[in-house]
């Protein structure tokens, strides 16, 4: 560890003055004060000194804001628009966030934690790019016609409406690229959204109101509520006027909503939750690529993401030297404040999630897993963790079954080369997001990718994200897709029509 990287480094003109601000909230066009509740403190995780203040919405902020995106939906200029119109404010919004790209970069690493060169590479690039590429899909929702059965002379045929109002509730890990990867395909199929940030990290959400009102889209299209989970969060997924709400969190709240949404107006639902994603080692794979692509994917965000590759199942002819090389990455990362170019390993993102992760590497080391690099909250000030592997596991222990979200690789050794038992062992957990293969045989990749059950397979790379590329959950990790034109269908209702001649 170097000591020098934790100290604090001097924020920028721009992200200071935009995080010194008197925060409001983004309704219809209008900057506005919470209704009631005290402000919510952000708080710097490296430090953990409180930055700045937001709103605390709640039922009633919620109630004007779905009230502005059903006006807009309905009556405003949004409803009238062409998929060209709708495209044309995308792009201008993707143009801002270039040009402010590296302002947000700044903001969003001071607001998450996170190390800026991830935000820069990642967050920032990834934003713009989704908005570009579901822009496109704007004027390219198509429907079909259809030969019927029928005794009569029908012309049958599809149309692809857009739901109406989506709520958009947002984790604290990426906030404002999830924000924008659940937007996109929401404007470009017509809807109008309401966001809802995560209440550790709401500053970039609200930046990203600022650049969509500069972008020039109509009030009541994009409306930024902040709030907690259990107030702003769950009225807006209980609301009667929500047609739809596109979630990105934990398991446990996605089910929340699940109860929330039956006991309401069935409003549509797309989950993406959980993960203990497989990353799967052939003795034949390239080490090298293996060992640095595993560690990237656990310790990348410090394993705060839903897809890092937590469980690593290696057969045993390489499994020495596989866990070997994922050691010596691991006590080589450099820790540091996010705001550190050279940090590649920032602190958790608040309190709770570092006593979270201490209590998984606890009841690990209560139940005999060995931790490899050790593991444990360090500094004086802020949410700082050390990474961990943890070896010597049974598949009943909780750190190999639940999702940690932290800087914690499990390690598991196999034997057999019967790929029906490997995948089982993959396939052993309540969630299916994301894995791994690592091979140099096609067949056995290939094969291994029909026979994982998770909504991403990737082959010799881990955390492979494309707008293009379908994403989402089998089993506990979630309903529906992001990216792709799957995610414009999952913001569409689909309406047969059929008419007499
Ligand atoms: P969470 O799932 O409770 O929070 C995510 C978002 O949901 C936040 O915006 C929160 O305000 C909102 N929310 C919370 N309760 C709600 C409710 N009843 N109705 C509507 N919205 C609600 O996650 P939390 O508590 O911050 O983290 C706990 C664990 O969840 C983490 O340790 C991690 O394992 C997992 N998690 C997974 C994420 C993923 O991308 N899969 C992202 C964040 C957390
Ligand atoms: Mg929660």
């Amino acid at each position: 560890m170097v000591k020098s990287l934790l100290s604090k480094p001097d924020v920028s003109g721009a992200v200071t003055a935009f995080v010194g601000k008197t925060h409001k909230m983004y309704i219809d066009g209008q900057w506005l004060d919470a209704v009631g509740g005290d402000p919510i403190p952000v708080v710097d995780a490296a430090t953990g000194t409180i930055i700045a203040h937001v709103p605390n919405g709640d039922k009633s902020d919620v109630d004007l804001a779905v009230h502005a995106a059903r006006q807009a939906f309905e009556k405003g200029a949004w409803g009238l628009m062409g998929g060209h119109e709708r495209a044309r404010l995308m792009m201008n919004l993707a143009e801002l966030i270039d040009a402010h790209a590296d302002e947000l970069a700044e903001l969003e690493a001071y607001d998450t934690g996170r190390p800026i060169y991830e935000t820069r590479m990642v967050d920032i690039p990834g934003s713009s790019l989704m908005l570009r590429y579901m822009a496109g899909y704007a004027t390219k929702i198509t429907g079909e016609t259809f030969a019927t059965s029928a005794p009569w002379e029908l012309f049958a045929y599809s149309v692809r409406q857009p739901i109406g109002v989506a709520a958009i509730i947002v984790p604290w890990n990426y906030p404002f690229e999830l924000a924008v990867w659940r937007m996109a395909p929401a404007l470009a199929a017509g809807c109008t959204v309401i966001i809802k940030p995560a209440e550790q990290t709401p500053l970039s959400t609200l930046r990203l109101a600022e650049l969509a009102e500069l972008a020039g889209f109509p009030a009541g299209v994009i409306n930024v509520v902040t709030g907690l989970g259990e107030t702003a969060g769950a009225a807006l997924c209980s609301h009667h006027d929500v047609d739809k709400v596109s979630f990105t969190g934990s398991t446990e709240t996605g089910k929340r909503i699940v109860q929330a949404s039956a006991a309401s107006n069935l409003k549509k639902l797309t989950l993406e939750l959980g993960g203990k994603n497989p990353a799967v080692v052939f003795a034949d794979a390239d080490l090298d690529q293996a060992i640095a692509g595993i560690s990237s994917g656990i310790f990348f965000s410090s394993g705060q993401v839903c897809t890092a590759s937590s469980r690593v199942l290696i057969h045993s002819k390489v499994y020495d030297q596989v866990v070997d090389g994922l050691v010596e990455r691991a006590r080589n990362l450099r820790i540091g404040h996010g705001l550190n170019p050279q940090t590649e390993l920032g602190p958790l993102v608040s309190a709770e999630q570092l006593q979270r992760v201490g209590g998984y590497l606890k009841a690990g080391a209560a139940e005999g897993a060995e931790d490899l690099v050790g593991g444990r909250a360090i500094g004086d000030q802020g949410y700082f963790m050390t990474p961990s592997v943890l070896t010597n596991l049974t598949p009943q222990m909780s750190v190999y079954r639940e999702e940690i979200f932290g800087p914690v690789l499990c390690a598991m050794p196999f034997e057999t080369d019967d790929l029906d038992e490997i995948a089982a062992m993959a396939n052993d957990t309540d969630f299916g997001l994301a894995s791994s293969v690592w091979t140099r045989d096609l067949a056995t990749a290939h094969r291994m990718a029909k026979k994982i059950k998770a909504g991403n397979v990737w082959i010799n790379i881990h955390n492979c994200f494309d707008p293009a590329l379908p994403m989402g959950g089998y089993k506990q990790s979630g309903w529906g897709r992001a990216a792709s034109f799957a995610a414009i269908e999952d913001y569409t209702e689909l309406k047969g029509v059929a008419a007499r001649l």
